[in-house]
């Protein structure tokens, strides 16, 4: 930067605290957007991590103070990448979504710098296969991992089911999964064709498409060992990371800890680790 003697310009907006910078948005469907925003220069996570973002809210009626509005948020970029990358429901009266969903490009939004979360490789002790399970905008965090080279260093094989009511909400997940086929740094470092081991499952529950119900009632059925004609989830070789709605949630866990799987954590790397995916 240059260095001058005139006095800085005045800046046109307050700023906000931990700010970043809006680089990208894209609108999905009329309730799934994602964006992209700057990366604190210091900022550094482990994919599958989450963070605090948000909005300064209205001002307050008597003090006319403002508060920020944030929410957790799975980072859906992965560790390397230079931007931040969010992946977001709109609810129409969300106390966040409502205006979240209107970002443009240049906005600013609240960031803060301090990602915790369970996803991650560190929580899981090593095996075979690699299970991501999501719902909806659950899929965020399993868009950072899958992006990750670790992934595929640690395992032979990842199968990422993603269950939602319509085709249209798999859309996003499935764009960055068949462009990981021509991803460049994961070609070179894990390997031509290191796509193949994924094993990608989405189903609909709400509108036709090839592959209709809800994952859970797919795995007591054995429906999809079938159709992936792999063996039945086992604690030897299987390890699962899950990340949907609440009652999503516990099915899954129920159903893992039926094939012997035990729920780990980062201090306690096991079997498998649940997060609760964002809703507002
Ligand atoms: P369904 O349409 O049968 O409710 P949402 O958009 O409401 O968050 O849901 C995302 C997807 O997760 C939907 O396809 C929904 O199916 C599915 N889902 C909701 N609850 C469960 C559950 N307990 N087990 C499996 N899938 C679920």
């Amino acid at each position: 930067t240059a260095v001058t003697d005139t006095a800085p310009a005045q800046k046109a907006t307050p700023t906000l605290p931990d700010a970043q910078t809006v680089t990208f948005v894209k609108h999905w469907t009329d309730r799934l957007f994602s964006f992209r925003v700057s990366r604190p220069a210091s900022l550094r996570f482990r994919s599958g991590e989450f963070v605090m973002i948000g909005l300064m809210g209205d001002p307050d009626e008597k003090t006319g103070r403002q508060k920020p509005i944030l929410r957790a948020y799975s980072i859906a970029s992965p560790s390397w990448d230079e931007e931040l990358e969010f992946y977001s429901i709109k609810v129409p009266d969300g106390p966040l979504t409502s205006r979240l969903q209107k970002i443009e490009v240049g906005d600013q939004i609240i960031l803060r710098p301090k990602p915790v979360g369970t996803l991650v490789h560190d929580a899981l002790l090593p095996g075979k296969r690699l299970w991501f399970f999501a719902t909806g905008t659950g899929f965020a965090p399993f868009a950072s991992l899958l992006r990750e080279p670790q992934t595929y260093e640690d395992y032979d094989e990842v199968v990422i089911t993603h269950t939602c009511r319509t085709l249209g909400e798999l859309t996003y997940g499935a764009q960055l999964i068949e462009d990981l086929k021509t991803d460049e740094l994961l070609n070179e470092l894990i390997g031509e064709g290191f796509w193949k081991k994924i094993r990608y499952y989405p189903t609909t529950t709400r509108e036709e498409s090839p592959k209709m119900g809800r994952i859970t009632d797919l795995m007591r059925s054995g429906e999809v060992f079938a159709d992936l004609d792999i063996a039945p989830i086992n604690p030897e070789t299987d390890r699962g990371m899950v990340c949907g709605n609440l009652a999503f949630n516990i099915e899954i866990k129920e159903l893992l800890e039926g094939y012997g799987l035990e729920e780990g954590a980062n201090s306690d790397p096991k079997h498998y680790v649940v997060e609760k995916a964002f809703v507002d």
